[in-house]
Protein backbone atom coordinates (compact mmCIF):
# COMPACT_ATOMS: atom_id res chain seq x y z
CA UNK A 1 0.00 0.00 0.00
CA UNK A 2 2.59 2.11 0.64
CA UNK A 3 4.07 2.01 -3.08
CA UNK A 4 0.45 3.06 -4.28
CA UNK A 5 0.30 6.30 -1.54
CA UNK A 6 2.51 9.07 -3.87
CA UNK A 7 -0.11 9.08 -7.04
CA UNK A 8 -2.83 9.76 -4.53
CA UNK A 9 -1.12 12.13 -2.95
CA UNK A 10 -0.28 13.90 -6.61
CA UNK A 11 -1.80 17.69 -7.47
CA UNK A 12 -1.77 18.96 -10.82
CA UNK A 13 0.93 21.25 -11.52
CA UNK A 14 3.11 20.54 -8.56
CA UNK A 15 6.20 19.06 -10.53
CA UNK A 16 9.70 19.18 -11.14
CA UNK A 17 11.01 17.17 -14.17
CA UNK A 18 14.33 17.23 -16.04
CA UNK A 19 13.47 16.12 -19.57
CA UNK A 20 16.16 13.81 -21.83
CA UNK A 21 18.99 15.35 -20.21
CA UNK A 22 22.46 15.34 -21.44
CA UNK A 23 25.52 16.74 -20.14
CA UNK A 24 29.44 16.38 -21.00
CA UNK A 25 32.68 17.27 -19.40
CA UNK A 26 35.68 16.83 -22.01
CA UNK A 27 34.42 13.74 -23.98
CA UNK A 28 32.89 12.09 -20.57
CA UNK A 29 28.79 11.74 -20.77
CA UNK A 30 28.23 12.33 -17.41
CA UNK A 31 23.95 12.31 -18.21
CA UNK A 32 23.16 10.55 -21.58
CA UNK A 33 19.92 11.54 -21.96
CA UNK A 34 17.92 11.32 -18.59
CA UNK A 35 14.89 12.47 -17.78
CA UNK A 36 13.42 12.06 -13.74
CA UNK A 37 10.26 13.70 -12.27
CA UNK A 38 9.23 14.62 -8.77
CA UNK A 39 6.19 15.64 -7.51
CA UNK A 40 5.30 17.23 -4.10
CA UNK A 41 4.45 14.89 -1.39
CA UNK A 42 6.62 12.03 -2.46
CA UNK A 43 10.40 11.00 -2.24
CA UNK A 44 12.33 9.66 -4.92
CA UNK A 45 15.87 8.18 -4.02
CA UNK A 46 18.53 8.49 -6.49
CA UNK A 47 21.16 5.64 -6.49
CA UNK A 48 23.84 4.83 -8.56
CA UNK A 49 27.76 4.05 -8.12
CA UNK A 50 30.11 7.15 -8.03
CA UNK A 51 30.48 8.92 -11.03
CA UNK A 52 26.83 7.78 -11.94
CA UNK A 53 25.76 11.65 -12.90
CA UNK A 54 23.81 11.78 -9.83
CA UNK A 55 25.52 15.67 -8.78
CA UNK A 56 25.65 16.64 -12.14
CA UNK A 57 22.01 15.95 -12.72
CA UNK A 58 21.32 18.08 -9.70
CA UNK A 59 23.64 20.94 -10.34
CA UNK A 60 21.92 20.72 -13.73
CA UNK A 61 18.04 20.80 -11.89
CA UNK A 62 19.23 23.83 -9.42
CA UNK A 63 20.90 25.59 -11.77
CA UNK A 64 24.46 25.42 -11.17
CA UNK A 65 24.95 23.67 -14.81
CA UNK A 66 23.27 23.48 -17.57
CA UNK A 67 22.81 20.66 -20.09
CA UNK A 68 24.14 19.84 -23.54
CA UNK A 69 20.55 18.85 -24.46
CA UNK A 70 17.47 18.24 -22.67
CA UNK A 71 15.14 20.49 -20.38
CA UNK A 72 14.28 21.60 -16.55
CA UNK A 73 10.07 22.33 -16.05
CA UNK A 74 9.36 23.21 -12.46
CA UNK A 75 5.25 23.47 -12.76
CA UNK A 76 4.85 23.26 -16.24
CA UNK A 77 7.58 26.28 -16.97
CA UNK A 78 10.56 25.54 -18.68
CA UNK A 79 13.16 27.06 -16.27
CA UNK A 80 16.30 25.69 -17.68
CA UNK A 81 18.30 28.96 -18.36
CA UNK A 82 17.19 30.43 -14.88
CA UNK A 83 20.20 30.94 -12.26
CA UNK A 84 20.29 29.22 -8.94
CA UNK A 85 18.52 32.23 -7.35
CA UNK A 86 15.49 32.51 -9.05
CA UNK A 87 14.82 29.21 -8.74
CA UNK A 88 15.64 29.01 -4.79
CA UNK A 89 12.69 31.52 -4.77
CA UNK A 90 10.52 29.10 -6.72
CA UNK A 91 10.35 26.98 -4.41
CA UNK A 92 13.74 25.07 -5.13
CA UNK A 93 16.16 24.08 -2.71
CA UNK A 94 19.27 21.42 -3.01
CA UNK A 95 22.15 20.41 -0.21
CA UNK A 96 25.79 20.15 -1.48
CA UNK A 97 27.62 17.04 -1.53
CA UNK A 98 30.41 19.36 -0.30
CA UNK A 99 30.60 22.12 2.02
CA UNK A 100 28.93 25.38 1.22
CA UNK A 101 28.20 26.29 4.59
CA UNK A 102 29.18 29.78 6.05
CA UNK A 103 32.04 28.96 8.24
CA UNK A 104 32.33 32.30 9.56
CA UNK A 105 28.87 32.08 11.02
CA UNK A 106 27.01 29.84 13.60
CA UNK A 107 24.71 27.03 13.24
CA UNK A 108 21.62 29.44 13.58
CA UNK A 109 22.68 32.32 11.86
CA UNK A 110 23.54 29.76 8.75
CA UNK A 111 19.53 28.67 8.79
CA UNK A 112 18.54 32.30 9.40
CA UNK A 113 20.51 33.93 6.30
CA UNK A 114 19.35 30.78 3.73
CA UNK A 115 15.65 32.32 5.27
CA UNK A 116 16.20 36.27 4.80
CA UNK A 117 18.05 35.21 1.41
CA UNK A 118 14.32 33.80 -0.38
CA UNK A 119 12.84 37.55 1.06
CA UNK A 120 11.59 36.15 4.28
CA UNK A 121 11.69 39.06 7.30
CA UNK A 122 14.12 38.91 10.30
CA UNK A 123 11.58 37.13 12.96
CA UNK A 124 9.76 35.08 10.03
CA UNK A 125 13.53 34.00 9.85
CA UNK A 126 14.16 33.43 13.36
CA UNK A 127 10.96 31.32 13.58
CA UNK A 128 12.57 28.95 10.93
CA UNK A 129 16.05 28.51 12.38
CA UNK A 130 14.03 27.24 15.79
CA UNK A 131 11.59 25.16 14.08
CA UNK A 132 14.04 23.34 11.58
CA UNK A 133 17.18 23.67 14.00
CA UNK A 134 14.88 21.67 16.46
CA UNK A 135 13.70 18.93 13.79
CA UNK A 136 16.99 18.36 12.89
CA UNK A 137 18.33 18.00 16.47
CA UNK A 138 20.69 20.76 15.97
CA UNK A 139 19.37 23.55 18.94
CA UNK A 140 22.15 22.52 21.32
CA UNK A 141 25.12 23.59 18.88
CA UNK A 142 22.50 26.90 17.58
CA UNK A 143 25.64 28.36 18.96
CA UNK A 144 28.74 26.74 17.73
CA UNK A 145 30.73 28.28 14.53
CA UNK A 146 29.58 26.23 11.17
CA UNK A 147 33.03 25.52 11.09
CA UNK A 148 33.61 23.51 13.73
CA UNK A 149 31.25 21.09 13.02
CA UNK A 150 31.77 17.39 12.67
CA UNK A 151 31.17 15.72 9.07
CA UNK A 152 27.62 14.59 10.00
CA UNK A 153 26.07 17.68 11.74
CA UNK A 154 27.59 19.76 8.87
CA UNK A 155 25.13 17.61 6.83
CA UNK A 156 21.93 18.37 8.90
CA UNK A 157 22.84 21.78 9.28
CA UNK A 158 22.90 21.95 4.64
CA UNK A 159 19.46 20.17 5.01
CA UNK A 160 18.20 22.79 7.44
CA UNK A 161 19.25 25.54 5.44
CA UNK A 162 17.34 24.22 2.28
CA UNK A 163 14.35 23.68 4.29
CA UNK A 164 14.42 27.45 5.46
CA UNK A 165 14.16 28.67 2.25
CA UNK A 166 10.75 26.71 1.99
CA UNK A 167 11.03 24.96 -0.82
CA UNK A 168 8.15 23.04 -2.94
CA UNK A 169 11.13 20.82 -3.89
CA UNK A 170 14.37 19.79 -1.94
CA UNK A 171 17.39 17.75 -3.62
CA UNK A 172 19.33 15.86 -1.34
CA UNK A 173 22.85 15.24 -2.01
CA UNK A 174 24.07 12.67 0.36
CA UNK A 175 22.54 14.29 3.16
CA UNK A 176 23.14 10.99 5.55
CA UNK A 177 27.13 10.74 4.76
CA UNK A 178 28.56 11.11 7.61
CA UNK A 179 25.63 9.99 9.84
CA UNK A 180 26.20 7.00 12.50
CA UNK A 181 24.41 3.59 11.64
CA UNK A 182 21.90 4.97 15.00
CA UNK A 183 21.41 8.59 13.52
CA UNK A 184 19.96 6.87 10.36
CA UNK A 185 16.22 6.23 11.14
CA UNK A 186 16.06 9.44 12.82
CA UNK A 187 17.20 11.24 9.44
CA UNK A 188 14.36 9.11 7.93
CA UNK A 189 12.30 10.69 9.99
CA UNK A 190 12.99 13.86 9.03
CA UNK A 191 12.60 12.96 5.13
CA UNK A 192 9.32 11.90 5.80
CA UNK A 193 8.04 14.84 7.84
CA UNK A 194 9.55 17.03 4.94
CA UNK A 195 7.27 14.89 2.26
CA UNK A 196 4.21 14.80 4.86
CA UNK A 197 4.36 18.03 6.90
CA UNK A 198 6.32 20.58 4.69
CA UNK A 199 4.63 19.23 2.00
CA UNK A 200 7.60 19.00 -0.32
CA UNK A 201 9.10 16.37 -3.03
CA UNK A 202 12.37 15.00 -2.13
CA UNK A 203 15.13 13.61 -4.01
CA UNK A 204 17.33 11.95 -1.80
CA UNK A 205 20.88 11.07 -2.98
CA UNK A 206 22.38 8.65 -0.22
CA UNK A 207 24.91 5.76 -1.04
CA UNK A 208 23.31 3.77 1.98
CA UNK A 209 20.72 1.63 -0.17
CA UNK A 210 18.76 0.71 2.89
CA UNK A 211 18.24 4.11 3.80
CA UNK A 212 16.80 5.09 0.03
CA UNK A 213 14.41 2.11 0.09
CA UNK A 214 13.22 2.49 3.30
CA UNK A 215 11.91 6.18 2.68
CA UNK A 216 11.37 6.69 -0.97
CA UNK A 217 8.07 5.99 -2.21
CA UNK A 218 10.07 5.73 -5.96
CA UNK A 219 13.69 4.67 -7.04
CA UNK A 220 15.67 5.67 -9.74
CA UNK A 221 18.88 3.93 -10.42
CA UNK A 222 21.73 5.70 -12.72
CA UNK A 223 25.02 3.97 -13.94
CA UNK A 224 27.32 5.90 -15.91
CA UNK A 225 25.34 9.02 -16.83
CA UNK A 226 22.09 6.49 -17.76
CA UNK A 227 18.89 5.32 -16.14
CA UNK A 228 19.55 1.74 -15.64
CA UNK A 229 16.14 1.43 -13.56
CA UNK A 230 13.31 3.03 -11.96
CA UNK A 231 10.16 1.47 -9.55
CA UNK A 232 9.45 1.26 -6.72
CA UNK A 233 11.59 0.16 -3.65
CA UNK A 234 10.12 -3.16 -4.05
CA UNK A 235 10.59 -3.60 -7.52
CA UNK A 236 14.07 -2.20 -7.53
CA UNK A 237 15.10 -4.86 -4.46
CA UNK A 238 13.82 -7.36 -6.84
CA UNK A 239 16.13 -5.84 -9.84
CA UNK A 240 18.45 -7.68 -10.21
CA UNK A 241 20.75 -6.15 -13.13
CA UNK A 242 20.49 -3.15 -10.33
CA UNK A 243 21.72 -5.23 -7.54
CA UNK A 244 24.88 -6.73 -9.90
CA UNK A 245 25.75 -2.91 -10.94
CA UNK A 246 25.40 -1.63 -7.66
CA UNK A 247 27.02 -3.96 -5.55
CA UNK A 248 29.16 -4.90 -8.43
CA UNK A 249 30.50 -0.86 -7.62
CA UNK A 250 32.87 1.16 -5.42
CA UNK A 251 29.92 -0.03 -2.58
CA UNK A 252 30.05 -3.29 -2.17
N1 LIG B 1 32.89 19.90 -13.56
C1 LIG B 1 33.29 18.73 -14.05
N2 LIG B 1 34.36 18.66 -14.88
C2 LIG B 1 34.75 17.46 -15.40
N3 LIG B 1 34.14 16.29 -15.15
C3 LIG B 1 33.08 16.30 -14.34
C4 LIG B 1 32.59 17.51 -13.75
N4 LIG B 1 31.51 17.21 -12.99
C5 LIG B 1 31.34 15.88 -13.10
N5 LIG B 1 32.27 15.34 -13.91
C6 LIG B 1 32.35 13.91 -14.28
O1 LIG B 1 31.04 13.49 -14.61
C7 LIG B 1 30.79 12.17 -14.12
C8 LIG B 1 29.59 12.20 -13.20
O2 LIG B 1 29.97 12.87 -11.97
P1 LIG B 1 28.96 13.13 -10.79
O3 LIG B 1 29.68 13.94 -9.78
O4 LIG B 1 27.69 13.67 -11.33
O5 LIG B 1 28.71 11.65 -10.23
P2 LIG B 1 27.95 11.17 -8.91
O6 LIG B 1 26.97 10.14 -9.35
O7 LIG B 1 27.45 12.34 -8.15
O8 LIG B 1 29.12 10.43 -8.10
P3 LIG B 1 29.38 10.31 -6.50
O9 LIG B 1 28.53 9.17 -6.03
O10 LIG B 1 30.84 9.98 -6.41
O11 LIG B 1 29.05 11.62 -5.88
C9 LIG B 1 32.09 11.71 -13.49
O12 LIG B 1 32.82 11.00 -14.47
C10 LIG B 1 32.77 13.01 -13.14
O13 LIG B 1 34.17 12.84 -13.08
MG1 LIG C 1 27.78 13.09 -6.30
Amino acid sequence: MKDAAPEARRRPGESLRAGGVSRSFEGVHALDGVTLELHRHEVVGLIGPNGAGKTTLVNIVTGFDFPDEGDVELAGEEITSWPPHRRARNGLARTYQHGRLFGGLSVRENVEVAALGVGAGPREARRRADELLGLLGLDAREHASAAVLPHGEARKLGVARALATRPRFVLMDEPAAGLSEAEVPGFAEVVRTVRDEHEAGVLLIDHNVGLVLDVCDRVQVLDEGRTLAEGTPTEIRRNIDVTAAYLGGAHA
